[in-house]
């Protein structure tokens, strides 16, 4: 086998790092932008994009460390979802140029059907305290003192339990194999995702239960997985609506039988339930970006309730009730609609606006419905014509875009790439110097 060379790619990392100042971290924005146009010679359209304007410079520079400006990522609408028999348009922050199409798409055939029926579980979430060295008698006594442990929680659980949150029971656990013993604080954190109050919580009753058990405390935090706070959504649609959908020459009744397999292939291979559910979550993460939440969070949610039986599998299910073809999903979608930069970010408070300013559960049943629909028009879409027809169109008004069209010019270089199945950045070019010719 080749051996591969790094010597030269370390060392010249090393020079391009020693351009940047050491004390980075430490200068105003503006001279870290500075350094970084020294250093790396920005072109002006990649100053502009990371620029943004003033007052989104000034708010990265409060929200991250070492900030040097802002990534702009497109805002787009999804329109007239019917959920529980309320119109609701949802915006979505995403880079992918199928995603809001999608949506859009399936959204439509499943309103035509009756719309979403959605629920939530009670926004519970869990703090984890690790604790070393606990002899099984001293475990024992946690559960006792549990009066102790609301009591020193009571301060700062105070103003959630005055919103109906609040502390809502504890769980020990010894660890199998490290034998460490985890106590588990179940805590209703209402419209918040919690994160805060959960880790400050955790950590104040550290002394206590260090006292209690004897032990010492190795970690305190929440736990993303988020198990107890879910959303689920369903829908059904009388199968011979599909006769008016494109299902490239399948019949309505072979489409939905498609459907029902694809979604049994994603029970049973895990590999193809990664891609299914990435389907699932394109929807999910693009709400969660748009609105100021934690997109990180939510996947790891997510993807943890995939595998909870030990197998990674599907998390939507489709099956056939007589010729009603049901769709339904559940997942841990700890969504919140205040606190953190839900609550600061102007674009999220603008998307949280579009979106009728719903409570965490409402926003936790939304972000169900559109992962639901973000599946299902995937599903269709790959158990007919393929997902390429779709998406190739698309990629094509980025590449026409990248050869130089403007405006007009975009839709009509890339009809043409579409109708000549062209997709490159040649043929792009191509086909622009020729229309620039013919309408000079
Ligand atoms: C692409 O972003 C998402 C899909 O791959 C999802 C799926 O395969 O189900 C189309």
């Amino acid at each position: 086998m080749k051996k591969t060379k790094t010597a030269e790619p370390q060392s010249l990392a090393l020079e391009e790092a020693a351009v940047l100042p050491r004390n980075f971290r430490r200068l105003g924005i503006e001279q870290r932008r500075a350094a970084l146009q020294r250093a790396f010679d920005f072109e002006g359209s990649e100053n502009e994009a990371t620029y943004g304007n003033p007052m989104l410079l000034e708010l990265a520079d409060v929200m991250v460390e070492s900030a040097f400006g802002v990534v702009g990522v497109p805002l787009g609408l999804v329109k007239g979802f019917l959920i529980d028999g309320e119109e609701v348009d949802i915006p979505l922050a995403v880079e992918e140029p199928s995603v809001i199409a999608a949506a859009n798409y399936s959204g439509q055939i499943i309103k035509a059907g009756g719309g979403f029926r959605t629920w939530s579980t009670e926004p519970v979430m869990k703090a984890q305290i690790f604790i070393e060295n606990v002899a099984p008698e001293r475990e024992e006594l946690i559960r006792k003192h549990e009066a102790e442990i609301k009591a020193e929680l009571k301060p700062i659980l105070a103003s959630l339990e005055s919103r109906g949150g609040g502390y809502r029971g504890l769980s020990v656990t010894r660890l199998s194999l490290t034998q460490i013993v985890r106590v588990a604080l179940l805590i209703d954190v209402r419209d918040a995702m919690g994160a805060n109050i959960l880790n400050t919580a955790a950590e104040r009753v550290r002394t206590l239960l260090e006292s209690v058990t004897r032990g010492s405390v190795l970690m305190s935090i929440l736990t993303n997985q988020a198990e107890e706070r879910r959303s689920g959504a369903r829908f059904s649609l009388p199968v011979k609506r599909l006769a008016h959908v494109r299902t490239n020459g399948f019949s309505a009744e072979e489409t939905a039988r498609r459907i029902v397999m694809a979604s049994k292939v994603a029970q049973e291979d895990s590999a193809r339930a990664v891609t299914h559910n990435k389907g699932i979550m394109n929807g999910i993460s693009s709400l969660a970006l748009a609105t100021g939440n934690d997109t990180r969070a939510i996947e790891a949610g997510a993807h943890a309730w995939a595998g909870r039986d030990g197998k990674y599998r599907g998390l939507s299910n489709y099956w056939l009730r007589g010729e009603i073809l049901e769709g339904g999903l559940e997942l841990p979608l700890a969504f919140a609609s205040v606190g953190g930069a839900v609550g600061y970010h102007p674009a999220s408070r603008a998307s949280l606006k579009i979106l009728g300013r719903p409570t965490a559960h409402r926003l936790g049943r939304i972000a169900a419905a559109l992962g639901l629909a973000q599946n299902f028009a995937a599903l269709l879409a790959l158990v007919t014509g393929g997902i390429q027809q779709g998406h190739m169109k698309l990629h094509a008004q980025r590449v026409a875009y990248r050869a130089g069209a403007r405006g007009k010019e975009i839709g009509r270089v890339s009809r043409e790439m579409s109708e000549q199945r062209s997709y490159g950045l040649q043929a792009a070019q191509g086909i622009l110097s020729r229309e620039r010719g013919s309408t000079e």
